[in-house]
């Protein structure tokens, strides 16, 4: 937990427009990423998790808006920044790996000349030097052969070759700062495995900071140091990895861990889940937006939003069950 904050989010809002006025797909969120660490963001889906990323990217897809906050990465707003500026720092200093690698990389383009290309971006070389970077950078993401491979156009890849081109692109030029959204979830388990080591030994080496979007735990105890929680558009906990799994508190997150296949109750019983569905953002409860499926709700709940608070070092959690009153039942009890 120690490491200066690089990417420090504050108060992010980004909504997009609904029938009948603008919804909010990420509300008030704070986060920060540390130098050198691998934060996990989880939730289910529709929580907000790749909104938030695209939003710091300055890569919403329209019609949603960044209506509010900052993200400063390493002291300046990414939200302010002008477009050529953002632009030149993704890539480089920022860097994204994505779900499906398909649609990141161009079909009609060999990889081998996709990654050139990124390096000559980047990079003061000539067109020969920065080729030769790439088939360097194919074979650091161990893909074989990477001087026949760089002539591969990706359709002729397998998905597992085509995800480590795509991190060969986001961690060849030595970013500070790697978003990685569900970057294993299209792949099979056993190269889910592989990628996922891949990207954890580069992050070592290399010293980047990570932040994986994933809805899945599993990966996140894997990969993470810290774990933020995310639940209709707000962080709901925050903690240590070790201690969010060992003493989860808020019942969103006790909801997830319960559906963990390791926790289950036993061979043959079916996984519990969290009753309900996340509701849409127009249908949220008042008060805490899990109130109404939350099976330890109580008086406060659908009053106000409770505030995230902080239970023990680094520990973040926003529910009631952990700091009973309200602001407002405090004053009226003064
Ligand atoms: N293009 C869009 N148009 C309208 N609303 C959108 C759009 N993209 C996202 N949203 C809204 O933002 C919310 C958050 O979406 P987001 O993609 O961030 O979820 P997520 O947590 O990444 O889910 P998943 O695990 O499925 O990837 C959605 O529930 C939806 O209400
Ligand atoms: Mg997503």
């Amino acid at each position: 937990m120690s490491g200066e904050i690089l990417l420090d989010i504050q108060d992010l809002t980004t909504v997009f427009p609904g029938p009948a006025g603008e919804l909010k797909a990420v509300d008030g969120l704070e986060l920060q990423v540390r130098a050198g660490e691998v934060l996990g963001l989880v939730g289910e889906s529709g929580c907000g998790k790749s909104v938030t990323a695209l939003s710091v990217l300055g890569l919403l897809p329209s019609p949603g808006r960044v209506a509010g906050g900052r993200a400063l990465f390493a002291g300046q707003d990414l939200l302010t920044l002008a477009p050529a500026s953002l632009r030149a720092l993704r890539g480089a200093s920022i860097s994204m790996v994505f779900q499906e690698p398909m649609t990141s990389l161009n079909p009609v383009f060999t990889v081998g000349r996709q990654v050139a290309e990124l390096v000559s971006a980047h990079r003061d070389v000539s067109s020969q030097e920065a080729w030769d970077q790439a088939v360097e950078m194919l074979g650091q993401v161990g893909i074989p052969e990477p001087e026949k491979r760089a002539r591969a156009y990706p359709h002729q890849l397998s998905g597992g070759l085509r995800q480590r081109v795509m991190i060969a692109m986001a961690l060849g030029l030595s970013p500070r700062l790697v978003m990685a959204d569900e970057p294993t979830t299209a792949l099979d388990v056993t190269i889910q495995a592989q990628i996922l080591h891949l990207l954890r030994s580069l992050q070592e080496q290399s010293g980047a900071s990570v932040l994986l979007i994933t809805h899945n735990l599993a990966v996140v105890a894997q990969m993470a140091g810290r774990v933020a929680v995310m639940y209709a558009g707000r962080l709901v906990e925050q903690a240590p990895v070790g201690e969010l799994f060992q003493e989860p508190l808020h019942p969103y997150t006790r909801g997830l861990l319960a559906c963990l296949p390791s926790r289950s109750p036993g061979r043959g019983q079916r996984l519990p889940t969290i009753a309900g569905i996340v509701p849409p953002l127009d249908a949220l409860p008042p008060g805490c937006a899990f109130s109404d499926r939350c099976p330890e709700r109580f008086a406060p709940c659908q009053e106000e939003e409770p505030a995230l608070v902080e239970v023990a070092p680094g520990h973040g959690v926003r529910c009631y069950l952990h700091h009973r009153l309200s602001r407002r039942q405090k004053r009226a009890a003064a």
